[in-house]
């Protein structure tokens, strides 16, 4: 059944079906790696990767502006990442952030089948009085298209430019990727409503991952930055296979809750279907 609307240079069009949230969720394998993405993702098989859902660090804390810098708050007061992530400071210098997030999409894209993509959520901002976009993140890899996600509303009050309201998906794709049938009716540029229910300090609507998923069609998905879990939950209510990875344990334990109250578990139960890996981080 086709459940979604969405609106086309005036005309109504009809996207693909949808899994509902009551739906009863389908037993599709799932496996959560504790650790580092990169040297989780080199143990993983070549190709074997068909959708990647992603959202890494935005590296939030070197900025030029706004309080994130110096840890006082100053604008961004409110924003749960003023302290960072658990194990992750987000600030690393730039030119090592961008080596780093360039090393991971090459991991990604090791793993991704010949018709596989990549869905790369990123967020440009103003450094400096200038536009950072990321190209020199993405750069040199097969982007082929830019999906805007537009959020329901901002938080960087600078009188200097326009309040930012949007992030980016960059969908990287090898060349024999398509989407599933009719997903082309999504458009490029998705409303969704920022997460406001979850105690982790940046992660993406579960409609979001949901989207990315569905107008692929099939996994196995993998998320390398898998924070509380959200790609994991999409790809469990989808009934689709799926891997994550995440650093901090503390984040996991989001992930697995919210797996078992889905599948409505009690305390303490894991689905039989889930089998979860602790990778010691190398000091
Ligand atoms: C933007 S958040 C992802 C949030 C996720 N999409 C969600 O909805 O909860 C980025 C995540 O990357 C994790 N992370 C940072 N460095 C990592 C690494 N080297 N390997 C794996 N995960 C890492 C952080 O702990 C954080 O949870």
């Amino acid at each position: 059944m086709n459940n979604w609307n969405f609106s086309n240079g005036g005309r109504v069009v009809r996207a693909p079906a949808r899994a509902k949230k009551e739906e009863k969720p389908h037993k599709a394998k799932g496996v959560i790696y504790t650790g580092d993405c990169i040297e989780i993702m080199k143990t993983l098989p070549a190709e074997s990767i068909r959708v990647v859902v992603t959202s890494p660090p935005y590296n939030l804390k070197n900025s030029t502006g706004n309080g994130m810098k110096d840890g006082r708050g100053g604008k961004w007061a409110n924003a749960a990442l003023i302290n960072g992530y658990d194990d992750h400071e987000d600030n690393l210098p730039h030119d090592e952030y961008v080596a780093w997030q360039r090393e991971c999409l090459s991991q990604m894209m090791r793993l991704l089948r010949p018709d596989g993509a990549i869905f790369y959520n990123h967020k440009w901002r103003v450094q400096g009085g200038l536009l950072q976009e990321r190209s020199d993140i993405v750069e040199g890899f097969p982007v082929r298209q830019i999906i805007i996600w537009q959020r329901s509303g901002g938080i960087n009050f600078n009188a200097g430019y326009f309040l930012p309201t949007y992030e980016v998906v960059y969908l990287i794709a090898k060349p024999d990727f398509k989407l599933a049938p009719k997903a082309n009716a999504m458009g490029d540029v998705w409303n969704i409503p920022q997460e406001r229910n979850n105690a982790h300090p940046a992660p993406f609507p579960l409609e979001l991952a949901q989207r990315c998923i569905e107008s692929v069609g099939s996994g196995p998905v993998l998320d390398p930055f898998l924070g509380s879990g959200t790609t994991a939950v999409a790809a469990e209510m989808l009934g689709i296979e799926w891997i994550g990875i995440e650093k901090s344990p503390s984040y996991v334990a989001m992930a697995n809750e919210r797996i078992r109250k889905l599948n409505h578990l009690s305390d303490g139960q894991m689905p039989e279907h889930l089998q979860s890996f602790l990778i010691p981080v190398p000091s």
